[in-house]
């Protein structure tokens, strides 16, 4: 595994698992839950270790429960959860370190690694209280990290009126159908963590392309498409149901792209 610093000096693996449809009937965002998580127990065999899960997936317990129980120490875990910005979560100071009392008690944990605020909070009331409150848990040591996701520019420079501590990530999508370049430059100049959410997304004639540029490596496209993210800085989470996908997904730090092919990846 590779790691990425944070602006606060903590270590993010540069390759986590997303969990937004682990344990879910059919595997679909929106159905009924499960009771085990089958793929989560062989992303923590493969060896992930960073874990990235959401109040809004509604598998907060179950996600918590599986990791709480597996052989994989607290301390080598990275887990990431995410506060919605929804009225019942962020109305209030105390609504908000509610949810993450709440949150921490479904992981069975004391800290978290990197909370997020999930989408941008539009009253700036709110987005002041809520980020206040993520300061206070972070100064207390129950947060390592604070950050946001899906958050434009406009919002950030919002959150930059008030935060004494400035977000350590920002998670958005970023693939080859939304590459977010122009967020990605912001990004970089303020020394925020992009997170990609969604990066296997690519149509097929660029998933053409990509195949053909993982042949000298005997790689797969997908594993060419994740590589070029973290050759470039950004923090992939994909997610997959299928243990051979999440063994390949892992096994990306045994070649490198060239600058051509990043610039051919890049021109796509
Ligand atoms: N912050 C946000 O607003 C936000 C929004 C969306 C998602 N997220 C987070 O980001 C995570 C990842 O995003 P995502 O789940 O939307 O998309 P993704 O990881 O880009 O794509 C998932 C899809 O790619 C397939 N896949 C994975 N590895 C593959 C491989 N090696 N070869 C071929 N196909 C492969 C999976 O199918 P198989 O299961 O068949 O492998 C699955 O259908 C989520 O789980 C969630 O934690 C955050």
């Amino acid at each position: 595994m590779e790691y990425i610093t944070l602006n606060n000096g903590l270590k993010m693996p540069i390759v986590g698992t997303g969990t937004n449809t682990y344990g879910k009937e059919n595997n679909e965002y929106n159905a009924a839950l499960t009771k085990e998580i089958p793929e989560l127990l062989s992303a923590l065999e493969l060896g992930y270790r960073s874990i990235d899960a959401a109040i809004m997936y509604r598998n907060e317990e179950l996600v918590g429960r599986v990791l709480a129980e597996s052989t994989v120490p607290r301390e080598e875990l990275f887990i990431t959860t995410k506060i919605p910005a929804h009225e019942e979560y962020i109305s209030s100071k105390e609504a908000t370190r509610a949810a993450i009392d709440n949150s921490l008690k479904n992981f069975q944990t004391d800290y978290f690694d990197l909370l997020l605020i999930h989408f941008p909070i539009e009253d700036n009331v709110q987005l002041k209280n809520t980020w206040e409150v993520f300061e206070e848990y972070y100064e207390a040591g129950k947060l390592k990290a604070i950050g946001v996701s899906n958050f434009e520019k406009d919002h950030l420079e919002e959150l930059k009126e008030f935060a004494k501590v400035k977000p350590a990530v920002n998670q958005i999508q970023i693939n080859l159908k939304e590459t977010n370049k122009n967020l990605l430059a912001v990004l970089k100049e303020e020394g925020i963590t992009p997170v990609a959410w969604g990066p296997m997304k690519a149509e097929p004639h660029q998933k053409e392309i990509l195949d053909e540029i993982g042949e000298s490596y005997k790689k797969s496209g997908a594993q060419v498409l994740l590589k070029y993210h973290i050759q470039r800085g950004v923090i992939v989470i994909p997610k997959s149901h299928n243990r051979e996908n999440q063994a390949s997904n892992l096994d990306l730090f045994d070649f490198e792209l060239s600058a051509e092919e990043m610039n051919r990846i890049e021109n796509l």
